[in-house]
């Protein structure tokens, strides 16, 4: 009998049980994550060479902190009164007023937060945990996979506006699908050149993986949960009837919104961690050691070369203009912000810049006087996914059991965020409560404060993250990786690690070492 090749089997096996991802990784046909750290060493000629970088964001902070410590020179120029850029927990106080918006100051109680940017880091994210152990960081686990939250699709199939747990839609599907293709493997009807052993084995695994009955025949599963929770045990359990294949399907819980998310992504794969007390942990320990090279409220007005290196201009908090020089510079502003600032680069990098799309993404923090997904609910940490604009509602992965608590009540991208974002602060609240509330009837009584934010509006970022289209990387990415003369380019956007704190670390570490180089040659 002719032999199957790993990946022929994938490729015609993951059709049916889109379980290709993950089956390649774990045949190691992935690379693993390439966000690895390396350490410098001195060479003794950085002593007196000025490095001047623009941004305190993760890119822009941890460029300083690994250049300092080398002996360099450093200043950080930041426009905001902030460090952290996109890393930015919104507590109570946080104010902030949109492109075009209006002030908005956030109310949560004390210790309630939403990490509005960045807001969990995967455990293969060497370089962005390499950080927070050196300094010194509180880390807790980021619940993103639960089988508890639920999925809704609104107006979609016969399943269509009910929240149904996760867990139900996932045991039905893999029990179908596994029922399926153990069917066509009985009947021969798959094109796979397997012998007898090879059959059996599959079998055995379709039996385990879907919870076949012994005719191979999927009937519902305990693994979907009861009807009712048994109480204290006293009562026979009474397991929930299996929904059919069909309705399913029709309602909508095979697209990838709904599927390929959570464990099917090797970056969202549990287990994913959060700074203790939020994302912006991670700013302020590198600000903590970096507290005098930081000119904040300095926004970047201009950008020169000259035969010295590079000239900054700036205007300060006092809305002065001012100018810093510097041999290198390491530019780290996000492209829709940069291409309005007047600067001196070359042809391809003024195109890079200009033609890097970014992607539109928003969020919304729920505070509720009463944590009703824990109580009600049994929700502790995870997302539950919709077809509505909100997209995915968010449980705190944090605080649990307590009194009160703060949802991420939407988190949305694309176009979706695009409208969002349009409306009114109000009007974004009164949407995120109306969609909400469908999955959740307890928002109608429970909510008690709200902060938004669309990031495509947020003056220094004007965007979530460079989301590259094929000819996009094509065409500049390469441009990236080298230096326009003295000045640098570093931050997500410079990395295949775009959206993830992993590549704003990863571009400065990519900067530092060059720099560090080029100055060993001097
Ligand atoms: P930034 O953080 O944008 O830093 C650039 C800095 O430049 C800012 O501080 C800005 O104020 C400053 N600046 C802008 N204009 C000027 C100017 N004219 N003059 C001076 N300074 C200026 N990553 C994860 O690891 N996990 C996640 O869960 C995650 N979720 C995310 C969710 C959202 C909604 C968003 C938006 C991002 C998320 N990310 C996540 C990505 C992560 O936040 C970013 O990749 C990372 O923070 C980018 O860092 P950076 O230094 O490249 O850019
Ligand atoms: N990396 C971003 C997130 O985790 C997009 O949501």
């Amino acid at each position: 009998m002719k032999g199957i090749s790993r990946r022929e089997f994938i490729n015609k096996t993951s059709l049916i049980t889109g379980a290709s991802y993950s089956a390649m990784y774990a045949l190691g046909l992935l690379q693993s994550s390439p966000a690895k750290s390396i350490s410098f060493s001195k060479h003794g000629n950085e002593k007196g060479k000025k490095v001047i970088i623009l941004g305190a964001g993760l890119a822009g902070l941890s460029s300083a902190y690994e250049l300092n410590k080398l002996g360099y020179e450093v200043q950080i120029l930041e426009a905001r009164a902030r460090s952290g850029g996109r890393v930015w927990t919104v507590r109570k106080g946080t104010s902030e007023t949109e492109i075009d918006g209006k002030l908005q100051t956030c109310t949560f109680d004390e210790g309630q937060y939403l990490n509005a940017g960045a807001g969990r880091i995967p455990h293969h994210h060497e370089i962005s945990l390499k950080y927070c152990k050196e300094l010194g960081i509180a880390m807790e686990v980021f619940t993103n996979v639960n089988e508890a939250a639920f999925y809704y699709s609104e107006g979609k199939g016969p399943l269509a506006n009910k929240s149904i747990p996760i867990r139900q839609v996932h045991a039905d599907f893999r029990g179908y699908t596994c029922e399926l293709l153990a069917k066509a493997i009985d009947q021969k009807a798959l094109d796979l050149p397997m012998s007898q052993e090879d059959v059996d084995k599959l079998l055995e695994y379709l039996k385990a993986e879907g919870d076949l009955n012994i005719d191979k025949i999927y009937q519902g599963s305990e693994r979907r949960g009861y009807k009712k929770i048994a109480s204290a045990g006293l009562n026979p359990p009474q397991f929930a009837d299996p929904f059919l294949l069909r309705e399913i399907i029709y309602s909508g819980f095979t697209h990838p919104a709904f599927q390929n998310v959570g464990e099917y992504t090797y970056n969202q794969q549990p287990i994913m961690l959060q700074p203790i007390g939020g994302m912006e942990q991670i700013p302020k320990a590198f600000e903590k050691i970096l507290a005098n090279k930081i000119i904040f409220q300095a926004e970047v007005t201009g950008i020169k070369k000259n035969e010295n290196g590079v000239k900054i201009s700036y205007k300060d908090k006092n809305g002065l203009m001012t100018e810093s020089s510097a041999d290198y510079c390491i530019c780290t502003i996000p492209f829709p912000v940069l291409k309005n600032i007047p600067s001196d680069f070359s042809d391809a990098y003024k195109k890079a810049i200009n033609d890097i799309p970014y992607m539109n993404t928003g969020k919304i923090g729920l505070q509720f006087k009463r944590r009703f997904w824990e109580e009600d609910d049994h929700i502790f940490g995870g997302i539950t996914k919709t077809n509505m604009n909100i997209t995915q509602i968010f449980y705190p992965s944090t605080g649990f059991l307590g009194q009160k608590g703060v949802l991420k009540g939407y988190y949305n991208f694309h176009n979706l965020a695009l409208e969002m974002g349009n409306l009114s602060i109000e009007d974004r609240l009164k949407r995120a409560l109306y969609e909400g509330g469908k999955i959740h009837p307890q928002y109608a009584t429970e909510f008690e404060t709200g902060f938004s934010l669309a990031w495509q509006k947020i003056k220094y970022s004007q965007g979530g993250w460079a989301a590259y289209t094929n000819e996009s990387r094509q065409l500049h990415f390469s441009t990236l990786q080298k230096p326009d003369g003295p000045i640098y380019f570093a931050g997500e956007h410079t990395t295949y690690l775009t959206a993830w704190m992993a590549g704003a670390f990863v571009a400065a570490q990519h900067a530092v070492e060059s720099i560090h180089s080029r100055v060993s040659k001097k």
